[in-house]
């Protein structure tokens, strides 16, 4: 079975970080090599991107400036990690990818989908994940897990609107994508991960029969 890229996408406090220790140990106990990435950052240049995005800098930081900068770390970490590791034969297990971009930059700030499309062609041509898994939180919901870590500054700054229009793209993105899975994380860790785990164990399956048709 040739390796594949799955990316999980949320809100913040979704539950993404739970969610990837799970993905990892299923794609392990499958018996393939795996490694996990996260955006922006995974790189050294990446890293510093990251870095550079969440500094608070002592002057305005316009929208195009911030979308620049994801899609530089982004094309740092899928040519320099994320395709080499595919080709030597290893999954890769993605903390957010591109639909953040879509979410976050065109839902959440309302930068047209036309400007982001011109800039994912240019700096991913036709790279796109192979499964995207979405866990969808109401945003109050994941503020709340987040004021558990003391996080709460960031998402208030943003504002509930920011998270609610994030949340109508990645809604749409999974409507619109086959290969997208939705997970219903406003339900206990518990049934999050069972649910989680459920619909993996379907994906794979189909993976695996599709494989064997057209060899067939
Ligand atoms: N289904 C759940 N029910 C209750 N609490 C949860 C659930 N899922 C995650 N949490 C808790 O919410 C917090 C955020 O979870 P986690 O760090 O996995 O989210 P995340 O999506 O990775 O967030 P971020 O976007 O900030 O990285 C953690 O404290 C976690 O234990
Ligand atoms: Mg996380």
């Amino acid at each position: 079975m040739s390796p594949s890229f799955i990316v999980i996408e949320g809100l913040e406090g979704a539950g993404k970080s739970s969610a990837i220790s799970q993905l990892t140990s299923f794609i392990a106990n499958k018996g393939h090599d795996v490694i996990c990435t996260r955006e922006p950052g995974g790189t050294p240049m990446s890293e510093a991107i990251r870095e550079c995005v969440k500094h608070d800098w002592n002057e305005r930081v316009t929208e195009e400036t911030e979308l620049l900068l994801m899609y530089a770390a982004r094309s740092q970490l899928v040519e320099n990690v994320i395709k080499p590791a595919l080709e030597s034969g290893t999954w890769v297990i993605g903390d957010r990818h591109d639909w953040s971009t879509i979410a976050y930059q065109g839902g959440g700030r309302g930068i047209q989908l036309e400007k982001l499309g011109a800039l994912r062609s240019m700096t991913l041509g036709n790279f796109t994940p192979d499964l995207s898994i979405y866990l969808d939180v109401e945003p109050s919901i994941g503020l709340q897990r987040a004021r558990g870590r003391g996080e709460l500054d960031r998402i208030e700054l943003a504002g509930l609107g920011f998270f609610e229009r994030a949340r109508t793209s990645y809604k749409e993105l999974v409507a619109t994508h086959s290969n997208a899975i939705e997970i219903n994380a406003m339900q206990t860790m518990d049934k999050v991960q069972s649910d989680l785990i459920e619909k993996l164990n379907e994906w794979y399956a189909r993976t695996q029969a599709d494989i064997k048709v057209g060899m067939g």
